[in-house]
């Protein structure tokens, strides 16, 4: 029988000082991210065995992450209770308020009249040490379904937003703690704030900024491949271009980097990927021109996985031919990031909300082992860390695209046509935000051929043709976006200059959906 002792107190050193306790909710890891980040040290830990590893590690303070249950749902995923008598602070976020409600005696969690996802505004009614220091009405993240109508026994509602009464409820005197919205997400304007008073005001720990150490990295590579080669899969995009020059750095000319252009990416990356590589690392990348395989592979292929898997397929198919012409090269460089783990099912209570395609399968069907030094980095890190590289802006300042390119932006099936079509969309938005000076500030900015048709009037005649959607968002973090305010002037010469320049496409709108809901891109 598990012992439980209240005497877990403050004192106690612990090695993680906090745990995160993951309900499924990609921000699950998030949360430790911004722990880390302020310097303090955290376990992310299923909800099953959560109360042994908080009996075992000590933390000073517990977080219950969010998640897509319902916590009155048959099976949905919960703590044991006791881990509210152990006299550690917790901080329960969305699913985790929710289930301090549902958890704890006089609590209540139902459905709400509609979810609530993306921006909203926390209006505070009473001070509390969590929220100190937040403006009196702030923007916040929402992402829920359902909400705590009544709060614990011992528990206020501190804050509320125009549809959520409970937006925030405290308990000092037990040091409990939860929120509605999302503190960990960019988007949350006092979100590390909020995350740094309940580190340092509640759980009483200190706080210290984190640096990324590059020697560690380049040390820790060069340990893992020797006097070995190495490949790289450089696809022109920051990810990739930062992971080989780390690599480079570590083992120099026994790096061989591969650029694969499928025609697919955003015009000019072949090019950028020769300069830099060949002129500024000076090694001379190999190019495999292979756009028609690529199309070939897409005839007839609707469905947006399988796209990506053909896709994915094809990649490391031509990897595969590619490297038994270099029999000596026993890895692969990857640029897999955070995110991209956590996306493809970092954690067990996730939905898989998409296969990417440079995370899943690799391992199985390549003869070689993976470096992937930038896996624990979320993409503001990986920015940060190619400053610190001297990569030129241009690599740093362009918004990523994603491996399967244009092809999960040409909704249906993919021909030479669309391609062409959307890399002439594509060119009018980039270089239209760029001459606003708009650019740098999005994540994305990229047309969409919808595949839904409409009349439009060209010439004398009538055109039944593409509808093309722009979707244009901010993002900080990655994991949350929000559609950019685009000034009317500038979305009118995209449409005009759209539908004048590109004969197949016959109306332009404009995506106004904030993620979450919807994903970044629509396929
Ligand atoms: P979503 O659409 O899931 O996109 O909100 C989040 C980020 O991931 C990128 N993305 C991909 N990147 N392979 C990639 O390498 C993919 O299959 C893929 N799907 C989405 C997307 O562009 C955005 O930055």
């Amino acid at each position: 029988m598990l012992q439980v002792t209240p005497s877990l107190t403050r004192l106690h050193v612990s090695c993680y000082m906090i745990v995160v306790v993951d309900f499924g909710s990609q921000t699950a890891h998030l949360i430790a991210r911004r722990v880390k980040d302020l310097g303090v040290t955290a376990l992310i830990v299923q909800p099953d065995i959560a109360l042994s590893k908080i009996v075992e590690v000590k933390p000073q303070g517990i977080i219950l992450s969010g998640g897509p249950a319902s916590v009155y749902e048959p099976g949905a995923p919960s703590v044991d209770k006791r881990i509210f008598e152990l006299g550690i602070p917790v901080l329960g976020i969305c699913y985790g308020q929710q289930l301090m409600a549902h958890l704890l005696p006089g609590g209540q969690t139902a459905k709400g009249k509609i979810r609530e996802d993306g921006p909203a505004t926390l209006i505070l009614d009473k001070s509390s040490l969590l929220l100190a220091g937040v403006s009196p009405h702030s923007r916040i993240w929402m992402s829920h379904g359902d909400a705590v109508i009544s709060p614990p026994d011992g528990f206020t509602f501190v804050a509320h937003s125009l549809t959520t009464p409970s937006a925030a409820m405290v308990n000092e005197k037990k040091r409990l703690y939860g929120v509605q919205f999302h503190p960990e997400v960019e988007h949350t304007e006092h979100g590390n704030l909020i995350l740094t008073n309940f580190l340092q005001k509640i759980c009483h720990l200190s706080i210290a900024k984190q640096k990324i150490n590059l020697e560690t990295i380049i040390d820790q590579i060069k340990e893992k491949i020797g006097d070995k080669k190495a490949i790289a899969a450089v696809s022109g995009g920051l990810d990739s271009t930062v992971a080989s020059v780390l690599t480079a750095k570590a083992i120099g000319k026994n790096l061989i980097p591969i650029h694969i252009d499928n025609g697919l990416m955003r015009a000019g990356t072949t090019k950028r990927v020769i300069d830099f590589f060949s002129n500024k690392l000076g090694i001379k990348p190999i190019i495999l021109k292979t756009q028609d395989r690529f199309l070939a592979s897409l005839t007839g292929k609707t469905d947006p996985e399988e796209k990506r898997k053909v896709i994915g397929k094809l990649y490391i198919d031509l990897f595969q031919e590619e490297v038994k012409k270099y029999p000596e090269v026993r890895f692969l460089v990857q640029g897999t990031i955070y995110s991209d783990v956590i996306e493809s099912k970092g954690s067990r209570h996730a939905a898989n909300i998409k296969s990417h395609h440079n995370v899943g399968g690799l391992p199985e069907t390549l003869q070689l082992k993976l470096i992937e030094p930038i896996r624990e980095f979320y993409t503001d890190q990986v920015r940060q860390i190619a400053h610190e590289l001297q990569i030129p802006t241009e690599f740093i300042n362009q918004q990523p695209h994603p491996g399967p390119g244009y092809a999960i932006r040409i909704l249906g099936e993919v021909t030479a046509e669309r391609l062409t079509a959307i890399q002439m969309a594509d060119e009018i938005v980039v270089s239209e935000l760029k001459a606003a000076g708009l650019y740098e500030e999005l994540l994305h900015s990229f047309p969409i051929f919808t595949n839904a048709k409409s009349t439009s009037v060209k010439g004398d005649g009538r055109v039944f043709g593409e509808v093309v959607a722009i979707r244009a968002l901010t993002s900080k973090d990655r994991m949350t976006a929000d559609w950019a305010r685009l000034p009317y002037d500038l979305m009118q010469k995209l449409s005009s200059r759209i539908t004048n320049e590109i004969p197949i496409v016959s109306r332009v709108v404009y995506d106004i959906t904030t993620k979450p809901p919807a994903t970044m891109e629509w396929e």
